[in-house]
């Protein structure tokens, strides 16, 4: 068993506390190599703002959990190193698909989880997301899990449809859980394609696709119904156009994908959305650095070459994210 305080990590209570009485979002990005990892403590760093780093199990898989684990530590020492002497940093687990794998991450370190039942019945939902709850908070771990659906594939928690988190069972849902913070649906979903054309109107000057605006009344509803309680938001990444065309440039093949708007991630944010992932936009961040320099250099085959502007990209993304549509920036405690 390895106490997460002994690794230097912190927990998510008191930064959203903060978060929703100050009116901003503490990012969450996915990582799953050393290159996202560095990108996102010198971000937070030079921004110094609070950070959630983030394991899927499809992350797990890839890297493997215990390197993951130490990637964190050493992201707590690399962010001293670089000169912020008390940096906030949570290791969470995103959408955990069962008790058993959020006890594991617990006993490993993380320092917060999250349990997603939501594709489950309701009932189901609320009996898995108390047991994991019951065991972390032995272990002052904290708890996100979710209600309503998000569109698309949620690592390998599947959804056909979209629905929309039911504000009226918010009450019962966070008291019978225990939950410490709840990821609601309210329009966004996973990935580079968030709506299909058809949901979308399309820009006559560009020929982008405008997506429709998320379900902002929800969002207010369930907060009259939760004051105060820390919200979360998924599938937030915006989908950069113009990372897509430098992707479509060089050689990719990435036509229609569009994002969530910043300019509404920005009004959540000052909402009780506390929390906003994004993992896509860092995806496409490191993709198109990649795609161009290999385009541009095509006599060079050194990793180093390549994902150094590919680090550079995403740190450029999620200082961007952090100061300019969460407002996490300056937000440590000390
Ligand atoms: O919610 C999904 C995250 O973007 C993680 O994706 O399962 O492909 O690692 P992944
Ligand atoms: P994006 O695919 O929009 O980046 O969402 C990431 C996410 O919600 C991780 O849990
Ligand atoms: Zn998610």
């Amino acid at each position: 068993m390895v106490n997460y305080k002994d690794l230097g990590l912190v927990n998510t209570r008191e930064m959203f506390k903060r978060a929703v009485a100050g009116g901003y979002a503490i990012p969450a990005f996915n990582f799953n190599t050393m290159e996202q990892m560095q990108a996102i403590v010198q971000a937070a760093v030079e921004t110094k703002s609070p950070v959630i780093m983030q394991v899927s199990k499809g992350a797990r898989n890839y890297a493997n959990a215990t390197i993951l684990r130490y990637m964190a530590e050493g992201a707590v020492a690399y962010a001293k190193e670089l000169g912020c002497e008390h940096p906030e940093i949570v290791l969470h687990l995103d959408h955990g698909d069962s008790f058993e794998l959020c006890k594991d991450c617990i006993d490993m370190g993380f320092s917060s989880v999250m349990y997603d039942g939501s594709s489950l019945p309701y009932e189901e939902n609320i009996k898995i997301s108390r047991q994991v709850v019951e065991y972390a908070h032995k272990y002052d771990v904290t708890v996100e899990c979710e209600l309503g659906v998000l569109a698309g594939v949620e690592d390998e928690v599947a959804s056909e449809v979209s629905h929309y988190t039911k504000p009226e069972e918010v009450i019962d849902f966070a008291t019978r859980t225990g939950c410490d913070s709840l990821a609601i649906s309210i329009g966004t979903s996973h990935g580079a394609y968030k709506f299909k054309p058809e949901q979308c109107t399309r820009d006559p000057k560009t020929g982008k696709l405008v997506p429709p605006p998320l379900a902002f009344d929800v969002l207010h509803e369930i907060e009259n119904k939760l004051p105060g309680f820390p919200i979360v938001l998924h599938g937030s990444s915006s989908v950069p156009q113009e990372e897509v065309d430098t992707i479509n440039k060089f050689g990719g093949n990435l036509p229609d994908a569009v994002g969530i708007p910043e300019e509404q991630l920005r009004e959540a944010s000052k909402s009780a959305v506390c929390k906003i992932n994004i993992d896509s936009d860092s995806r496409l961040a490191m993709t198109a650095a990649v795609r161009q320099y290999l385009a541009e250099h095509p006599d060079h085959f050194d990793p180093r070459q390549y994902l150094k502007p590919a680090r550079e990209n995403m740190k450029k993304m999620y200082i961007h994210k952090i100061v300019d549509v969460l407002g996490s920036d300056g937000k440590l405690a000390q």
